[in-house]
């Protein structure tokens, strides 16, 4: 099956199939978007107010920031897929809660199996912590961390979470600063140079 209609699909059944509480208080679900194709996948934490009212990830403010970086390494949204741990807006855009984590899980394992990217960044504490629950964000960010992920050696970044960067002109430098890494990176894994130091 072509991958663009297994993800299709797999969207359908999130939305109709989740276990998570969130569901109750959400407006609607907010499935990944973006590329099946895509050589990154970005995962963020949740969706907000205006991604519960779109039903689309990465719409809002932090979204536009992204947008913005991307553009800076000559990428566009759609060269990339998008997606967050969480699929349902957690009210008063509180973190979300191990348990509604773990209930949204195998909707993001599923995404990354059937899209297979060469690099995952982690917009965040959060999705960073799902998969690395020991690294700091201030100690990881911007450096390559390695990790068999369900049977296959997998390529992670950590960036910090657009949105703490809105109104903090330090960390917002950080972040771009990350961000242009990624272009070298994906070269380097391109070309089968496991990249196991910080670039
Ligand atoms: N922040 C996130 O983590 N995800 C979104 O979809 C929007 C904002």
């Amino acid at each position: 099956m072509k991958r663009e209609l297994a993800l299709k699909q797999l969207h359908e059944k999130c939305l109709h199939d989740c276990a998570c509480i969130l569901r109750k208080t959400a407006t609607q679900g907010v499935p990944g978007d973006g590329n099946a194709n895509a050589k990154i996948v970005f995962i963020g934490e949740a969706p907000g107010a205006k991604e519960d009212k779109e039903g689309r990830p990465f719409v809002g403010s932090a979204g536009k920031f992204l947008a913005e970086m991307l553009g800076s390494i000559k990428m566009k949204r759609e060269d990339i897929y998008i997606t967050n741990i969480v699929k349902y807006r957690p009210q008063e855009n509180r973190d979300p809660t191990a348990k509604e984590i773990a209930d949204c899980a195998k909707w993001l394992e599923e995404e990354i199996k059937l899209i297979d990217p060469t690099l995952i960044v982690f917009l965040g504490r959060h999705s960073m912590n799902h998969f690395f629950p020991n690294e700091k964000i201030s100690d990881a960010h911007g450096v390559v961390l390695i990790a068999n992920h369900l049977g296959k050696l997998r390529h992670f970044l950590p960036l910090y979470h657009p949105a703490a960067t809105l109104y903090n002109g330090s960390l917002r430098e950080v972040l771009k600063k990350d961000f242009r890494k990624i272009p070298k990176i994906l070269k380097m894994l391109d070309e089968k140079n496991i990249c196991e130091k910080p670039i």
